[in-house]
């Protein structure tokens, strides 16, 4: 049976003393059974966080990038063997952030997922479509591409490793969530492309999450729908009580 999963995705946000307070309150939490909790910190804070977890069974700590290459001169960039070395095993690919400010093309995010899967991580790859790619009526072939340019050359064990999260970018930061209905249909469509490219169970038991303006107030009727596993939350990640309700909205 797939997972619930509620992901924070801190972004370039909190100094370590907010940073740590917030895990503090994240720990005591009391997390819904067969849900995981992941906290995507930024590097400098990740050993820290990882330990302030390590009570916590079902919460653990994500890297927001690594670096496509396993090692050399690459001035300012992280490894996954760096990241594994300090236990760090979960890493988010894809985000549309990345994409258009970093320009992160399919390729690379192959690559990156390629590189990532082989030190045993586990991948949150983001996809999702802007708001002129939508009223266009191309967000369904759109999303699809994006999953099949960069992880359809994965054989179908890899996929134990994966969990996509859906994020439509005209959602993401801007106080307006795609609708249940909305999202609900993205994602059946996402489950029936990993059907239709490998099996019924792969695309059963793999977790897809939703994000883009997750908040309190909307994640019950978000997560109640069949195809959605979970969030993955900006904003409403930064604050413990936020975070905690949402946690608790499975
Ligand atoms: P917001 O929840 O702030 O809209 O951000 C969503 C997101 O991009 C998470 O990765």
């Amino acid at each position: 049976m797939r997972k619930n999963i509620a992901v924070g995705n801190w972004k370039m946000n909190l100094s370590f003393d907010d940073a740590k307070a917030l895990v503090s309150e994240l720990v005591k939490v009391d997390v819904p059974d067969n849900t995981d909790v992941i906290l995507g910190v930024p590097y400098p804070y990740l050993a820290q966080m990882n330990e302030m977890v390590s009570g916590a069974s079902k919460v653990s700590i994500a890297a927001q990038n690594c670096h496509e290459k396993e090692k050399g001169a690459y001035t300012g960039e992280v490894s996954t063997g760096m990241l594994s070395s300090i236990g760090i095993n979960t890493v988010i690919l894809g985000h549309s952030e990345r994409r258009e400010y970093q320009k992160e093309s399919a390729e690379l995010l192959a690559e990156k997922v390629n590189t990532a899967l082989a030190a045993g991580f586990r991948v949150i790859f983001c996809c999702g479509e802007s708001l002129t790619t939508r009223e266009s009526g191309q967000h369904f072939d759109y999303v699809a591409d994006q999953i099949k340019d960069s992880l359809f050359d994965l054989d179908a064990s890899a996929w134990k490793q994966i969990v996509l999260a859906y994020e439509p970018i005209w959602a993401i930061g801007t106080g307006v969530t795609a609708s249940p209905e909305q999202a609900q249909e993205m994602h059946a469509h996402i489950r029936k492309q990993l059907a239709e490219k490998y099996n019924q169970d792969l695309a059963n038991d793999t977790s897809i999450l939703y994000g883009g303006s997750v908040k309190p107030a909307n994640a019950e009727q978000l997560f109640s729908k069949e195809d959605i596993d979970g969030g993955l939350v900006g904003g409403a990640s930064l604050k413990a009580a936020d975070f905690s309700q949402i946690i608790k909205s499975f």
